[in-house]
């Protein structure tokens, strides 16, 4: 007999419980090249993805994979240190499944980073931006299939899908940093190569400001369990039609680890005001 998403969900949350005892409100889902911040969290456990019962394990360079339960400015936190992305051929299912589990253990406030090309001419890269809305160009949806309307609803709103008093937050403490960071629309698509001039110009036409290859399916997934969500973008390229040129993951770790202490103040700052 087939194992429901929410035994397996229970499986995996029991398991995490009989390693820890953080009892994690807030998760942070760590994207290409800003897994430093671990380095400041004071960690109790440390688990492998591959020793947690479903989790897929992350191929990416630069997503190393584990969870991490600790404490960041005295706050219980759960961190993931590397995703999954749907171009390594998982399922958005597989790629999701870590929310509901955080879900499971108590969460109730994500926090999702990634790397992004900047389209919008203002952006540099190392600028951040934090995300105020998302389009879904990824070609499928994590919810496609039959819905279990004890983990959230058939049609889930999304008329907020980033919260907008975190948004706020956020600005609020990236000013007392003096941190430069601006807001706009992250769109998300399947990967892996990145896009051709005539996309970039299509994708920018349709309102986005930032283009990457992840988070989308987990924000709706987050939204779909009632979670609330803040999300940064770290702009590793710039993405302009007119000038494009070409880019490699070396180079883009490399900004996103330039810009990654950045990325650590504003979220530490913001943990200390949640
Ligand atoms: N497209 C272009 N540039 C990028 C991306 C992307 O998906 N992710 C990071 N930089």
């Amino acid at each position: 007999m087939e194992i429901s998403l929410r035994e397996k969900i229970k499986e995996a949350g029991e398991f995490i419980q009989s390693k820890t005892k953080i009892k994690p409100r807030i998760g942070i889902i760590l994207g290409t090249g800003l897994g430093n911040l671990t380095k400041e969290i004071e960690i109790e456990s440390r688990l492998s993805y591959q020793n947690i019962p479903y989790f897929a394990v992350s191929t990416t360079p630069g997503h190393e994979g584990s969870l991490i339960l600790g404490r960041l400015v005295g706050k219980m936190i759960i961190a993931m240190q590397g995703r999954f992305h749907f171009y390594e051929g998982y399922s958005l299912e597989e790629i999701t499944f870590p929310l509901r589990v955080m879900k499971y253990l108590g969460v109730n406030v994500i926090i999702e980073s990634n790397a992004a090309g900047g389209m919008n001419p203002n952006f540099k890269a190392g600028d951040l931006m934090v995300i105020t809305d998302h389009i879904n160009l990824i070609g499928n949806n994590p919810l496609i299939g039959p819905n279990d309307d004890k983990l959230g609803p058939r049609f889930v709103d999304m008329c907020e899908p980033y919260d907008k008093e975190l948004i706020e937050l956020y600005e609020k403490v990236a000013m007392r940093e003096r941190i430069r960071i601006h807001r706009g629309v992250y769109v998300g698509v399947s990967g892996p190569n990145l896009e051709t001039p005539a996309e970039y110009r299509f994708l920018r036409l349709i309102g986005a400001d930032a283009v990457g290859m992840s988070t989308v399916p987990e924000v709706i997934v987050a939204k779909h369990s009632g979670l609330k969500v803040l999300g940064i973008s770290c702009i590793t390229d710039e993405c302009f039609p007119d000038k494009l040129e070409p880019v490699n993951l070396a180079k883009l770790i490399k900004v996103a680890n330039l810009a990654e202490p950045k990325m650590t103040r504003l979220i530490k700052g913001i943990l200390g005001e949640i």
